[in-house]
Order: C-alpha cells, then sequence, then structure tokens
C-alpha cells in the first residue's frame, strides 16, 4: 500500500473516531432539583442527605392500591422503607397493619411501635435470634403468639422452634416459605412440606399459618416472557397448597396466609386468579434504580441523596499520567470537575443532568470526583441529587431521612437503628 493511503486512511478513521465522540449531556438542575435545593438550604442542612418526598411518595401509594385494591391484601416490605415514621405513613396511606420484616432488631422496634402490626418473616431466622427477640419484647399491646409469624425453611428449622416455643411456653404462628423457583431456599419437594406440616401439627406450641413464596425472578429472565415464568412458579406455589390442604384436610386453616410477589412482580397479577391471597411489596414506593423496569413503569422516583458540592475545576486534571485533558477532549461530559460531600453509595448521579464518575480519577466516599459538561454551573455550597439503587442499605447510612413536600423540607423520620442494648440471658 502506498504512503499516501495509509495516511488519508488514518485521517479518515480519527475523523469518524471524531464523529463518534459521546455527545453533549449536561444541563443545569431542572425546576424541581432547584426548588429541592432552596428547601435544603432553608432547613440549614448541609451534609449528605436522604430525601424522601412525601407527594411522590403517596402518589406511589395510591398506584400501588389502584393495582392490589379488591384482589390481594398488602404486606409492607420494612427493609426497604427502613423508618418507622416512613412505615407509619405507608400504613396510614395503604390502610395495611401488615408489614414483612427482615431483621430481628427491627422486629422489636416495630412490636414496640405499631402495636396493631401483623408481621411476617420475609427470610428464616436463626433460632437464637427469634430468642433474641423474646428477649428483648418488653410488653405492650403487640401480641407475638398472634401478630409475629416466623418463616420455616427445613424441618431442621421447625425442630429448632419447637425447641425453643417449648423452653419459653410461648405458642408460635409460623409461616413455611416455599421455593418457587427463585432457588434461594425454602421447600422444594412434596416429602419435605409433608415433613414440616406433620411435625407441626404434633407441636403443641407451633401454629402453621400459610405460607411466603417469592419470585422476582420472573422479570428477570434473560429470554422468554415474565408471564411465562409468572405462571410456572405460580403452579408450583398452587401444586404445594393443594398438597398442603390434602394432607391437613380440616386442619388446613381457614384464614391461611398466603404471601407473594416483590416490587418488580406485584404489577404482574393486575388481572387472573392465582393461589395466593396478599402481595408484598416496598421498594416501588421510593423507586431505586434498580426498580426502573417496565413492570414499575406507572411508579415514581421518591428518594434521592442530595450533597453538596465542595470544591469546582473548570478543567479535568488527572495527577500522575494526565489522561484528563485527552478524556475531556474526547468527551465533552467531562469537561469540568466537582468533588461532593461523600460518595461513592450505592448510587448514581441524578441531577445536573450528566454528570459521570471519572473511573481513572476513581471513587471517593471522602470526596467523590463527578464531572460534567460546560452545560454544568454548580459552585461549592450547591447540591448534587443522586438515585439510591436500592433503598435497603442506603437509607441507613445519612441519620434522619429529610422529608420534602411542595417545596419544604417538612419533617425529619428517624431511620431504623441497631440495638446496641445488651440483653442478658
Ligand atoms: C421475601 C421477600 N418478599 C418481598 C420482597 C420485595 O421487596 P421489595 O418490594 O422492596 O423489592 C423481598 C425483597 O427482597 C423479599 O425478600
Amino acid at each position: 500500500m502506498k504512503r499516501r493511503s495509509i495516511i488519508l486512511g488514518a485521517a479518515a478513521a480519527a475523523g469518524l473516531g471524531w464523529l463518534l465522540r459521546p455527545g453533549e449531556r449536561g444541563a443545569d438542575h431542572a425546576p424541581y432539583f432547584t426548588r429541592l435545593s432552596g428547601a435544603l438550604d432553608k432547613a440549614a442542612l448541609a451534609k449528605p442527605t436522604l430525601v424522601v418526598d412525601r407527594s411522590r411518595l403517596l402518589e406511589n401509594v395510591r398506584t400501588l392500591v389502584g393495582h392490589t385494591k379488591g384482589r390481594f391484601d398488602y404486606r409492607i416490605v420494612a427493609k426497604s422503607l427502613p423508618s418507622l415514621p416512613l412505615l407509619g405513613t405507608v400504613m396510614e396511606a395503604s390502610g395495611s397493619n401488615r408489614l414483612m420484616l427482615f431483621h430481628q432488631p427491627f422486629i422489636n422496634q416495630v412490636a414496640r411501635r405499631f402495636p396493631r402490626a401483623d408481621v411476617l418473616l420475609g427470610k428464616p431466622m436463626p433460632v437464637a435470634a427469634a430468642q433474641n427477640f423474646y428477649r428483648q419484647f418488653d410488653g405492650g399491646g403487640f401480641d407475638p403468639r398472634l401478630q409475629l409469624r416466623w418463616l420455616l425453611d427445613t424441618p431442621e428449622r421447625v425442630a429448632q422452634y419447637d425447641e425453643l416455643a417449648r423452653a419459653l411456653g410461648q405458642d408460635m404462628q409460623v409461616c413455611i416459605e416455599l421455593d418457587v423457583g427463585l432457588h434461594r431456599g425454602g421447600v422444594r419437594s412434596d416429602q419435605q412440606l409433608v415433613t414440616m406440616l406433620d411435625m407441626m401439627g404434633q407441636s403443641r406450641h407451633l401454629n402453621f399459618c400459610g405460607f411466603m413464596g417469592y419470585e422476582p425472578h420472573v422479570v428477570k429472565m434473560p429470554v422468554g416472557e415474565p408471564a411465562t415464568y409468572r405462571d410456572r412458579a405460580m403452579s408450583v406455589y398452587r401444586h404445594y397448597v393443594d398438597v398442603a390442604k390434602a394432607r391437613l384436610g380440616q386442619d388446613w386453616p381457614a384464614d391461611a396466609l398466603l404471601n407473594a410477589g416483590g416490587s418488580p412482580t406485584y404489577e404482574l397479577y393486575s388481572e387472573g386468579q392465582y393461589p395466593f391471597n396478599e402481595l408484598a411489596a416496598g421498594s416501588c414506593l421510593v423507586k431505586p434504580t434498580d426498580f426502573d423496569l417496565p413492570t414499575l413503569a406507572d411508579h415514581v422516583a421518591a428518594s434521592y441523596i442530595a450533597t453538596p458540592v465542595l470544591k469546582t475545576l473548570d478543567t479535568l486534571e488527572i495527577p500522575g499520567i494526565d489522561l484528563g485533558a485527552v478524556q475531556s477532549l474526547w468527551d465533552p461530559n467531562r469537561a469540568r470537575t466537582f468533588f461532593t460531600y461523600g460518595g461513592y453509595w450505592k448510587a448514581r448521579p441524578e441531577s445536573p443532568q450528566g454528570l459521570v464518575n471519572n473511573p481513572l480519577f476513581g471513587r471517593s466516599t471522602n470526596q467523590e470526583m463527578l464531572n460534567g459538561s460546560r452545560n454544568i454551573h454548580l459552585q461549592p455550597d450547591d447540591w448534587v441529587f443522586l438515585r439510591p439503587t436500592q433503598s435497603e442499605f442506603v437509607f441507613l447510612q445519612f441519620g434522619d431521612i429529610a422529608v420534602y413536600d411542595k417545596g419544604s423540607i417538612v419533617e425529619r423520620w428517624p431511620v431504623f437503628a441497631e440495638e446496641t442494648r445488651f440483653a442478658p440471658s
């Protein structure tokens, strides 16, 4: 090949590469976030803060109730809304006193705060954790014999709980976890189910009260339609209900609690006949980014991390081999640099639009670098907003939630705290 052709070819490739550069995506805060920034300033907040927009939260509750009302009872997944006043708000707005809990200290806190709650465990607990619940339970209106439903997954666990119940002289409601296709535990055979039911039948203290079968996998399969996987999961669920009814006959509880669902799947049951009678969901009410799913298109984002900008640079500079200039030349969304107060949360930058992390500079939980285009005019002390990818752990990292409603921070909601009190045996 001639030298001239090589030079022309290289120039054409460079030109084509230039045309393929990322497009400009930056923009200053939309009015919603400008208003929210003003509200945070007015409330004298100046550190990373978890914000819940109460109007949007209530809009999501109305959406959920619109799908479930008259078809299924609704159980509030407490781990995804980990704050007593937040749960109280959702209980009032949805009219549900049913909660699903996943952490022993939080069960004690819920029992203390909501004496009328009906609590179902969302996962099986070591029997020692159950024992700790009873040790730390300090009475009040909540009656664990009737209002607390432990979740058991194996015959071994049934034996352990039976022993604890006998030792405490304590009647217990117990539900059985079913594996309806997720393969994260639970009953996997008729034999196992029958053994567990028989053991419960022989127990003086354990009362079988129903099933829990969780099926988030049905919307996460790489191929095929969610409806196909939903129907497969439901035929497994129906089968186990039939097996239990046949085994228990008259002893099948008239008010059996048959739980299914979660945020990703609950809207798949808005029509049709299914073997369960209550749906659990929590995350969809605040909608972190993991829940930006086609099945939740009618839910709105209602939670943000707000954090102050500490420093700005009109360039991108990376120490050592300085590839910052190259990065910003290639990508207009890396023209400017902003360092935020804290960072590296399970969260994605949301506003101003077009902010990105910088993998070359690296992440920081102390002062995180974000890059943005020249269309972003953030100054030190301005706010940056991120959306959590999930709520259950992220919400616990910022102290009291700042509750935003129509232009103001109207309340602060404490989040669940780990119990530090020593419980003597
Ligand atoms: C047993 C069970 N039910 C329901 C849920 C749904 O929770 P969410 O609606 O927050 O996704 C979960 C979440 O992990 C779960 O483990």
